[in-house]
């Protein structure tokens, strides 16, 4: 079983990190590997749309050469995926967006030969951090951006929502830590 994290927040200490590091603490507990990848630590162009990954006549998937090429290779050999992403301005931070539509070319008929060698949807689980204390201000949008993963064929369950960063970030809320890493353990079957 192999989980990985991918962290796009630029701060590789932040509450997104804290948190998506507690669920995959939660899945190496029930004997899962697992990585984490960091936004800030990886360098990701965003999606020229040139239409490469769906035309053309070689089998090369999206055609930027970047570190994305390594996020897809880890994206296709995962059982379970953790994305985290803090709430900037009411949606997902550009890091994360930029991931989302370099996974435009997942969609591609070549995609799945290509990088994905699973056969069953991957589990996504999508996490955000946010200042504001009502986990329930942008549910409209996590709702929205769930339904985008679908889309990309992922087994995409609850988003978790951790609220409220702006008074304790979440290194401070140790009431987290049993409840992030039961998410991750549920990734893992018995
Ligand atoms: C540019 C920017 C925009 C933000 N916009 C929002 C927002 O619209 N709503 C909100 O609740 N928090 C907002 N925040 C707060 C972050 O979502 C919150 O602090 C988050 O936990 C930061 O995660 P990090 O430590 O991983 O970077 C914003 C923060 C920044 C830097």
């Amino acid at each position: 079983m192999n989980v990985i994290g991918i962290i796009a927040s630029p701060h590789t200490e932040g509450n997104t990190a804290w948190v998506v590091n507690r669920i995959l603490e939660g899945a190496e507990e029930r004997g899962a590997e697992t990585r984490a990848f960091y936004s800030g630590e990886l360098e990701i162009q965003p999606c020229q749309g040139c239409l490469c990954c769906h035309t053309g006549d070689t089998d090369r998937g999206c055609v930027i050469d970047d570190d994305m090429q390594e996020l897809y290779h880890a994206i296709g050999h995962a059982d379970a995926i953790v994305l985290g992403s803090p709430v900037y301005m009411g949606q997902m931070s550009a890091q994360a967006k930029i991931i989302l539509d370099r996974l435009f070319a997942q969609i591609s008929p070549r995609f799945s030969p290509h990088y994905r060698e699973k056969t069953v949807r991957q589990k996504l689980v999508l996490v955000f951090t946010q200042g504001n204390p009502d986990p329930g201000m942008f549910r409209v949008y996590f709702e929205y951006t769930k339904h985008m993963f679908q889309l990309l064929e992922f087994d995409v369950g609850e988003v978790v929502v951790v609220a409220g960063m702006r008074d304790r970030p979440a290194k401070e809320r140790k009431d987290l830590v049993p409840v992030m890493r039961e998410i991750g353990s549920s990734l893992v079957p018995e």
